[in-house]
């Protein structure tokens, strides 16, 4: 129990890789905010996860590109905790594309879903962490700052600055207790993941089980990962064991990005 008596704030938990980790932090009895747009899919997962770990669970609708809704969100936790050990900011993947598919609101969009959710979510969340000089601040980003990925021109220029968030805001809150951490996922079996493999069915012709295929030969451990294996590093990330671990970005992609 790692995570025993810990609250612990997730966005967009209600399915894949957010769900994922608030799972594998309920099981290690942690106490769970979790948060996604969809009212009915975020209560069945706090249901799901009460089931299997007997863990308390608050669940609340929140569109992590809307100012108000955050608001929302972190008044919640106030008057539920009043407290926070662990933020786990997720949202969900802006859509695939190149240059010239998006127009300026394209971009606006993919900005606030992206990197304004974290920086909003984070700020309301900081004075719980600094007012007890502890606290644990994940970013869920992806392998392609490491690595751009084909079509998605969203996704590969927002992150990056969601980087430097990060490494700036660790060296700010270290003095605090604070530790903040990207994980970057890369071929994680998920619903966007099925999702973007058919976008690329659809655009060569061939199946998504090929493209599937070819990305799995890119891969040196040769499948896509699970929830599971990811939300391990989560836990790792969250717990008392990485308390000399700020400001780096974990790759979890089975050896998918080439460069150091
Ligand atoms: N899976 C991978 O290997 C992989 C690789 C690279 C990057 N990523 C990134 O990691 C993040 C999670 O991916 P995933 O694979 O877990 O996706 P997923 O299976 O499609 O799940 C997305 C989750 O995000 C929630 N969500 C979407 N938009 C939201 C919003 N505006 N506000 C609040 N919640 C929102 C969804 O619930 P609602 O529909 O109820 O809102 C759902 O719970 C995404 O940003 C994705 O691009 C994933």
């Amino acid at each position: 129990m790692r995570l025993q008596g810990k609250v612990a704030v997730i966005t967009a938990a209600s399915k894949g890789l957010g769900k994922g980790i608030a799972l594998r932090f309920a099981q290690e009895g942690a106490k769970l905010v979790i948060a996604s747009r969809d009212e009915q899919s975020i209560q069945a997962a706090a249901e799901e996860i009460r089931n299997i770990t007997g863990a308390e669970v608050t669940a609340l609708a929140v569109d992590v590109s809307r100012k108000a809704d955050i608001e929302k969100l972190i008044g919640t936790v106030r008057t539920t905790y009043g407290t926070v050990d662990i933020l786990v900011n997720n949202a969900g993947g802006p859509p695939a594309g190149t240059f010239l598919d998006f127009d300026d609101e394209a971009w606006q969009n993919a900005f606030e879903l992206n990197l304004m959710s974290v920086v909003r979510v984070t700020r309301g969340i900081l004075p719980m962490m600094m007012h007890k000089n502890s606290g644990r601040i994940i970013n869920i980003t992806s392998a392609g700052v490491k690595q751009p990925i084909p079509n998605l021109i969203l996704s590969n220029s927002i992150r990056a600055a969601v980087n430097g968030l990060t490494k700036t805001l660790s060296q700010e809150l270290a003095p605090h207790g604070i530790l903040v951490n990207n994980l970057a996922p890369g071929r994680i079996d998920t619903d966007r993941v099925r999702e973007l493999d058919q976008i690329a069915a659809d655009n060569t012709g061939l199946a998504a089980e090929a493209v599937k295929e070819n990305w799995t030969k890119q891969i040196p451990v040769g499948r896509y990962g699970t929830v599971e294996e990811f939300a391990n590093v989560a836990l790792f990330l969250a717990s008392d064991e990485s308390s000399y671990v700020t400001g780096q970005i974990y790759v979890v992609d089975g050896g998918l990005v080439k460069g150091y």
